[in-house]
């Protein structure tokens, strides 16, 4: 997948077409990780039930996930649900599984026909387990899959991620000696994936909302105020001109003070 994957799927002459040919596709974030807000904010601005936004939100999820697909990333990740949104209204749970049941249903040929391995992180046994059963039928039927993996964060919370990965190490009887970053890092739910290099989060909040904590450690962040039921191709392309532009130093000296230095 390159720029001509993406030049075929926005309209040319388009402001994405321009910022698709601006990029550096040598250079592209191996792994994108998006906090998918705004749903509620979006619906309200239109005197809609919250879930109208999170149906709209599907959009989106439908067109970032295409996008990334065919810019090449190895891994998107998008956060659906969180630990903490087990305490909204039962009506809005049970919306938000139901709306995740369609989109599985309407996109699965899709996700197969693009390559796309799909993965669930976070604590599926917290589900519903019809919900459960159709999302391990599609972990199935795309495991095979060799092109982008698309993690879908359910019942997910980052500090429970590394509570959980600790508790894996020990029950292997890791001792104290044996554990270092690596390892550890091979406990989590993301075990043999790269780290996100972008983090994306809409509707302008500056948080990270216990989103991939450990992975996240160096992972350039980019906000947009737009809610997540307009977040379009054009958003994620912005994203990744803009991190291209970023220098990325790791704690390090950057590359300019490295050219001074010679
Ligand atoms: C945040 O908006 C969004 C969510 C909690 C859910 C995201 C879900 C979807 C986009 C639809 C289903 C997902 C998939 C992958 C098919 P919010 O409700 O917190 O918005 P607010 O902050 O404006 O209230």
């Amino acid at each position: 997948m390159a720029l001509v994957d993406v030049l075929a799927a926005v309209p040319s002459g388009s402001p994405e077409a321009a910022i698709a040919q601006g990029l550096d596709f040598g250079r592209l974030p191996r792994h994108v990780a998006v906090i998918m807000d705004g749903n509620g904010r979006w619906a309200a601005e239109r005197h809609l039930p919250r879930v109208e936004g999170h149906r709209a939100g599907i959009e989106s999820v439908r067109e970032t996930v295409e996008t990334s697909a065919r810019l090449g990333l190895c891994v998107l990740t998008l956060y659906a649900f969180s630990v903490e949104n087990w305490k909204r209204p039962v009506t809005e749970v049970s919306a938000l599984m139901g709306l995740l049941r369609h989109y599985l249903r309407a996109e699965l040929k899709t996700l197969l026909r693009n390559n796309i391995q799909f993965k669930v992180i976070g604590q599926m046994d917290r589900l519903g387990r019809e919900v459960r059963e159709e999302l391990d039928a599609a972990m199935a039927r795309t495991a095979a899959n060799t092109g982008m993996v698309f993690n879908i964060a359910l019942s997910y919370g980052g500090r429970a991620e590394i509570v959980d990965a600790a508790r894996q190490a020990i029950a292997r009887g890791l001792t104290p000696d044996q554990l270092d970053e690596e390892t550890f890092a091979s406990f989590l739910y993301t075990a043999g994936q790269p780290d996100p290099d972008l983090l994306i989060r809409t509707s302008g909040e500056m948080r990270v909302s216990n989103f991939l904590l450990w992975q996240i450690a160096y992972a350039e962040i980019w906000v947009t105020d737009t809610f997540w039921p307009d977040f379009r191709a054009r958003h994620l392309l912005e994203a990744v001109a803009d991190y291209q532009k970023r220098d990325r130093r790791y704690g390090a000296v950057s590359s300019d003070t490295v050219e001074a230095l010679k």
